[in-house]
Order: structure tokens, then sequence, then C-alpha cells
């Protein structure tokens, strides 16, 4: 990973990039004011009225690839549904996904991948954008509310709530990133070791209880964010390793998950493994996903329209699936898959 170059800092300047953090690299007592805040708008209810509208986005998008018979899941399916679904719940209208998808992937090239000066520079413009339109939805809302997120954070803010137009624009540029990469990989990532599991496929498409279990061994084996970073803030010691305070850290989770102290024959993919939701996948502590009942409904949905549509969705052999040049998130290149549909006369 490399710090903004000098050039690319001096066009975020330049372009009123202020950001700091929505959530994941603040510490208490502002992490824990904030979080409190995006809690009560993010709670149960917001995520329960939204699950019709989960519903109808994937179907249909399983009709459009159901017509052909055979897709990119990746591309075709996983990329734009959880996108469409948060920016629902964003109050963001869809014809704005394709760039803030491109902006989301852009952060995560700038902060976790290994990109020279000229890869940066463009990059940079686009966070100033990105913030930029963090900023004005923010602004947006007081003019106009809605019934989303942001509408709840500034109604907050009215009512006395201690959070500022900065840190509300904050948490939009987090959780716009935050919320749907991470889903859109293990959509995809699932669908590469359900196919090369086909038992654990086949068990699923006969019995669609096994889905809420299946969820936890799929977060478990392939998680969406592989690694965190962290810095210690006082000395420790960790399996016998000391730890410097202030030194910098890489969380391995995927490592963790495997741990086969924790998790027996860790390296088998098993759906009836009992205690798979100890997985590290959503992270630990005061920074645990804030959108992990969202990312399992949504993931849910999928998996029982798919096993009950698709039963005999294959994998194309011999496809060449690269993975995303970065240290936290694994992202597949591609996904081809037969539907298993039978030829249309
Ligand atoms: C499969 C999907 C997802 C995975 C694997 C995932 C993973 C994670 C992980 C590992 C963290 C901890 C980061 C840290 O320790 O700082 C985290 C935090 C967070 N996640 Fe998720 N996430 C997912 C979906 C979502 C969704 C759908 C949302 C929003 C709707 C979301 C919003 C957030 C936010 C705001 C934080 C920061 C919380 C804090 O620092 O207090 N995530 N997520």
């Amino acid at each position: 990973m490399r710090p903004m170059c000098e050039a690319g800092k001096q066009i975020m300047k330049e372009g009123g990039f202020t950001v700091y953090s929505g959530l994941s690299a603040r510490i208490p007592p502002d992490h824990t004011r904030i979080r409190k805040l995006a809690q009560s708008a993010f709670g149960p209810r917001r995520f329960k009225a939204i699950q019709p509208r989960i519903e109808a986005i994937i179907d249909r998008h399983l009709n459009k690839i159901a017509d052909v018979g055979e897709c990119d899941f990746f591309r075709d399916v996983a990329y734009d549904v959880p996108a469409l679904v948060l920016f629902a719940l964003m109050g963001i209208p869809d014809e704005d996904v394709p760039k803030v998808k491109d902006w989301a992937a852009s952060r995560a090239m700038l902060t976790w991948g290994d990109l020279s000066d000229e890869e940066q520079l463009p990059l940079a413009h686009k966070m100033v954008d990105y913030w930029a339109y963090c900023r004005g939805l923010v602004a947006a809302r007081k003019e106009a509310p809605g019934d989303d997120f942001p509408t709840d954070m500034v109604q907050a803010q009215a009512n006395g709530a201690d959070i500022t137009d900065e840190e509300i624009a904050g948490l939009m540029y987090s959780v716009l990133f935050a919320g749907h990469e991470t889903t859109t990989t293990l959509m995809a990532n699932a669908v590469i070791t359900l196919m090369t599991n086909r038992d654990a496929w086949d068990a699923i498409c006969a019995d669609p209880n096994l889905i809420p279990a299946a969820t936890e061994e799929t977060l478990r084996f392939e998680p969406s964010i592989v690694s965190w970073r962290r810095r210690a803030k006082k000395h420790t010691e960790i399996g016998g390793v000391a730890i410097p305070e202030g030194a910098d850290i890489l969380l391995v989770m995927g490592a963790g998950n495997r741990d086969a102290d924790v998790f027996e024959n860790a390296e088998a993919f098993d759906i009836q493994r009992k205690n798979a939701r100890n997985h590290l996948s959503f992270g630990y502590g005061i920074h645990f996903c804030i959108g992990f009942q969202l990312a399992k409904m949504e993931f849910g949905i999928m998996l029982r329209e798919l096993t009950a549509r698709f039963p005999k969705m294959t994998i194309k052999s011999g496809q060449n699936i690269e993975y995303l040049h970065n240290i936290s998130f694994r992202v597949p290149s591609q996904v081809m898959v037969n539907l298993g549909l039978e030829a249309k006369q």
C-alpha cells in the first residue's frame, strides 16, 4: 500500500477533500457518539421495510440472466444488486449507481492497492467528486427531506443530536463504499465456492432451511475482507509475539477464520458446521460491522432465489478468475456460469 503522492494530495486539498472517516478509523469518544446515531437510523425497522424491494431487485436481475441462460454472475448480478439496495436506503437515484460504484472501487484501490503516482492522480480527482457528492446529499436533505438514511441523520441533528454536517457526509462516504462492495463479493465468491462444493449446493437446493447456516459458513470460508489495518494503542503480546505501542498491524481475519484451534477441519467448506458464526468476517469489538443484518438478509434472499430457480447451475470450467490486486478485498474478476436451464424452443 502507498500513501497518496504529493501531486494527488494537492488535487484533493484544492478540491476541498476534507473527509476524515465515517466510523472505521475513528476512536472513542467520537466513534461512540457517531456510531450510536448511525445505528439508530440503521435499525431492523429500515431493513425489514426494504425486504420487498430487495426481492424485486433480485428478481429483475435473475429474470434477465434467465433469458440468456448463461452469464458472468459477478458483472451481471452481484455487481449491481447490493448497490441498488443500499442506494434505496440512502435515497440515491438508480442512475447514479455506476458513478458511485466506480468511486467506491477507486477508493478501495487508493487505500488498499499498490498504485503508482500516475495511477493515483485520476483517482484523486474521483475522490474529490465523491466527497462533493456526499456533502451535496446532506445539503439536499436539509432542503427537501426524504425517507432515507441521510434524512434520518439530518433530522436527528435538527432535534439536537450532537453531529455535524461534515460527520453526516463522512458517514455517507463510508457507507456508500462499505455497504455494497463487500456484499457483491460475498455473493460472487459464494457462487464459486458452492459450484465447486456441489454437495453443499445440492443440499441447499433440497432444503432451503440450510440457508442461514450456509451463509455463516460462506462468510467464514470466503470472507469479502480478508485483512484489516490497525495500530497498537499500547504494548501487548499476541501468540508469543511482542507488539510495541504504535506498531502498524495487519489483522488477517481470513486466517483467523481457518484457525484449526477454533474450527475443526477448518480448511473444509462445511455448511453443517456448528460454530461457523464465530468467524471474524464482520470484524470484532466496537467496530463490528453495522450492516451485517442487511448483508445477511440480501445474501440469504439471493441464495434462496438462485437455488430455487437454477438448481442445475454450473460454473464454466477453464475460466481464468483473477483477484483484484490489493491487500484486503477478495474481489474476483468474473464468475462465468451456465444456469442449466432447458434450451428454449
Ligand atoms: C458481506 C458484507 C459485509 C462485510 C464482509 C463487512 C465487513 C466489515 C468489517 C470487517 C468491518 C470492520 C472494520 C473495522 O474493524 O474497522 C465492517 C465495518 C463496517 N461496516 Fe461492514 N461489511 C459488510 C456489509 C456492510 C453493509 C451492508 C454496510 C452498510 C449498510 C456496512 C457498513 C459498515 C460500517 C459503517 C462499518 C464501520 C463500523 C465502525 O467502525 O463502527 N457493511 N464491515
